[in-house]
């Protein structure tokens, strides 16, 4: 058990490498922060709901923005601006799929997403941005149904995407009726966030079982959908869906900081055939090193049928042993940097 558990140390590494250095906080939000709406009144609204459209970029990210400006009165207490609100790590993971083309239709049979097409456009046939929806609509649907959101439940309704339109629900009552599970988990987090006795540790526990939910979800769904990819992006994607298993496990604070230095080590591009860990020539070696351990990681979750990740969950059931592998990981960064 000692190999998955060296892999996982890395992958916690990544959260925890130079967080000394200074930021500029700003300079750390997702790509096109600053242009995308920030209030429900920067929406359409139509027959008095707001009508977001979350296969258009700056309309998915703008959700997250709102959530992010509505939660950070819960986060005060922790640090200022806003930088300790544990649900950053949610839109900053879809700037990066953003940013590396994840979001773009893999079959090129439409431009959607790409450089000489509609770069801000979305598609549904992106097995990331399909996963991403469970993450981004769902949370903020669930958080317009606990209240936190400023408006009822009733005001605010998604359009669906051109065709697959059953596959994704689209306002807070067509969620709750179809994934009742993940939006009830959603629920327990904000119900957690509103509570002053709740501790950092608990809405960490609880934003990651709605996450981990949430994907097992969308997993099911559109699971065939990485048939479209490269055989390595196909296996990254299947490896980082099971991985997030481990580092939820291990309840990593997905602050705004932690959350863009664990980015880095991510791959800044889409897999192509070909591209084999630790030897992809345009990778730092740090991100060489985290494609070989994911990949491993779900190697060795899938020949011992998750036992593994039952190891791993009883290693993690207290803040002593999560406090060190914290520190164990940051020493076992020095060595590979
Ligand atoms: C941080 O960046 C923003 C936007 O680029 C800028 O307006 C602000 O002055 C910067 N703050 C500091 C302290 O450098
Ligand atoms: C939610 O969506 C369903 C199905 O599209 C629709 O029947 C229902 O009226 C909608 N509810 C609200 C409050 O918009
Ligand atoms: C998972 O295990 C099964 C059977 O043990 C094997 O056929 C399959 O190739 C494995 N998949 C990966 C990604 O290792």
């Amino acid at each position: 058990m000692a190999f998955p558990s060296l892999w996982a140390c890395l992958l916690i590494g990544c959260f925890s490498v130079s967080l000394a250095e200074a930021y500029n906080l700003s300079d750390l939000y997702p790509p096109l922060w600053k242009e995308s709406p920030g209030q429900f009144s920067d929406y359409r609204v139509k027959n008095g709901k707001y009508i977001i459209n979350p296969w258009a970029y700056p309309e998915r990210l703008g959700m997250y923005k709102i959530l992010l400006s509505q939660t950070a009165s819960y986060f005060e207490k922790f640090a200022p601006e806003n930088e300790q609100n544990i649900l950053w790590g949610l839109p900053l993971q879809h700037g990066w799929q953003y940013t590396t083309g994840r979001l773009a239709d893999p079959s090129q049979r439409t431009d959607c997403g790409y450089d000489s097409g509609d770069r801000l456009c979305i598609s549904e046939d992106s097995w990331w941005a399909d996963m991403n929806y469970f993450l981004s609509a769902l949370p903020f649907l669930a958080a317009v149904g606990s209240d936190i959101m400023g408006i009822s439940s009733d005001q605010v309704i998604l359009l669906p995407p051109p065709k697959d339109q059953t596959k994704f629900c689209l306002n807070v009552s067509t969620c709750q009726s179809s994934f009742p599970k993940t939006m009830r988990k959603w629920n327990v987090f904000y119900q957690h966030l509103q509570l002053p006795s709740s501790s950092f540790e608990d809405l960490l526990k609880y934003l990651w079982a709605a996450h981990v939910s949430a994907l097992e979800d969308a997993y099911k769904i559109f699971e065939d959908r990485l048939q479209d990819y490269s055989k390595p992006e196909a296996d990254f994607g299947k490896s980082w869906y099971v991985d997030v298993g481990y580092i939820a496990t291990a309840k990593f604070p997905t602050t705004l900081i932690r959350t863009h230095e664990f980015q880095k080590c991510l791959p800044p591009r889409m897999l192509v055939s070909g591209d084999r860990a630790p030897y992809i020539s345009d990778f730092t070696k740090l991100q060489n090193i985290v494609l070989l351990g994911l990949n491993i990681l779900h190697e060795v979750d899938n020949a011992t049928g998750s036992s593994s990740l039952t190891v791993w969950k009883i290693l993690m059931k207290t803040e002593g042993a999560r406090k060190l592998v914290l520190e164990l990981s940051e020493k076992v960064l020095e060595i590979f940097n």
